[in-house]
């Protein structure tokens, strides 16, 4: 009984993957081949583990993926000229640039060169307004796309109820937020964000019926903030030591998870919840790209 209401969200990701097969296998039929294009900008040890399971997927799914590794010290230039040669490509449908990125490169310059039927990441300016304006033929960002999915696919029921956000990045806080206001199935949600300004956070948490960690601080939300029966969805990864472990240190959520899983309704387990989401995602816009390109 213990974990009776965890959201599985590897198994969830494993059964979007098995739809996206199919529509794999009708585009190879007309001889199109999915392809997927990563680019990584230094030596980030976090990146490299992210960019490496996308890989496999990409792999396990039959798109094709090619990553391209730049030194630390690459210029802007050179990014944006690696960035062209990828949009003018007709085997690469989508293009993926890790963040974050080194200090000399400015984040927003380079996803709005990347072509928006390209941009799988939903990060380019176009796709950010179709989000907002809840156009849904532009990408959504796969990370809150994948949260979305979660909540559909376990049959959580957003129409009316207190989302309360925690985190306003433009990743995650910023777009679930445009993703559960939007009128219409699946959405119709009250939202909130809080982040570091907000007055007494606590209050704000234990009204939510569906309570979204996207932070970045270990451990934040704790029992006390949880309002009995709500649905918790722990987005952070988060790295800190742990003297007993091999490596001298172990990934946590944003939500101190032993003791708020006993009461809440349903909520994501961290690692296997929101993670493996995003991979999904990141997959499915990329066949969307791919169909689009080539219909
Ligand atoms: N870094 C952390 N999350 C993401 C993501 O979803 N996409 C990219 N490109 N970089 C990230």
């Amino acid at each position: 009984m213990a974990f009776a209401n965890l959201i599985d969200g590897r198994a969830i990701a494993a059964q979007i993957q098995g739809e996206l097969s199919q529509r794999i296998a009708a585009l190879k039929a007309r001889g199109v081949q999915p392809g997927l294009a990563f680019v990584r900008v230094g030596e980030d040890a976090a990146s490299k583990v992210y960019v490496g399971r996308k890989e496999k997927t990409s792999g396990e799914l039959g798109i094709h993926s090619e990553t391209h590794v730049l030194p630390e010290a690459t210029s802007e230039t050179d990014l944006l000229e690696l960035i062209a040669k990828l949009n003018a490509d007709s085997r690469v449908h989508g293009i993926l640039v890790q963040a974050p990125l080194p200090k000399q490169i400015r984040q927003e310059i380079i996803y709005a060169s990347v072509r928006p039927e390209k941009d799988v990441d939903g990060f380019h300016p176009m796709n950010v307004g179709k989000l907002m304006l809840g156009d849904d033929t532009g990408f959504k960002p796969c990370t809150p796309a994948g949260v979305m999915e979660l909540l559909v696919r376990s049959g959580v029921k957003t129409d009316g109820a207190e989302v309360v956000i925690l985190g306003r990045g433009n990743i995650v806080g910023k777009p679930m937020a445009a993703m559960l206001c939007q009128k219409g199935r699946a959405a119709n949600a009250t939202v909130t964000i809080c982040h570091s300004a907000t007055r007494d956070i606590k209050a704000h948490c234990r009204r939510a019926d569906i309570l979204i960690a996207a932070m970045g601080v270990a451990e934040f939300v704790k029992a006390d903030m949880v309002k009995p029966g709500a649905v918790v969805m722990d987005v952070g990864v988060n790295r800190v030591a742990d003297a007993a472990s091999k490596s001298g240190s172990r990934l946590v959520g944003d939500v101190a998870f032993a003791e708020v899983q006993p009461i809440a309704g349903k909520i994501t387990p961290n690692p296997g919840g929101v993670g493996p989401m995003t991979i999904a995602m990141l997959m499915q816009n990329t066949v969307r790209a791919a169909e689009v390109a080539t219909k």
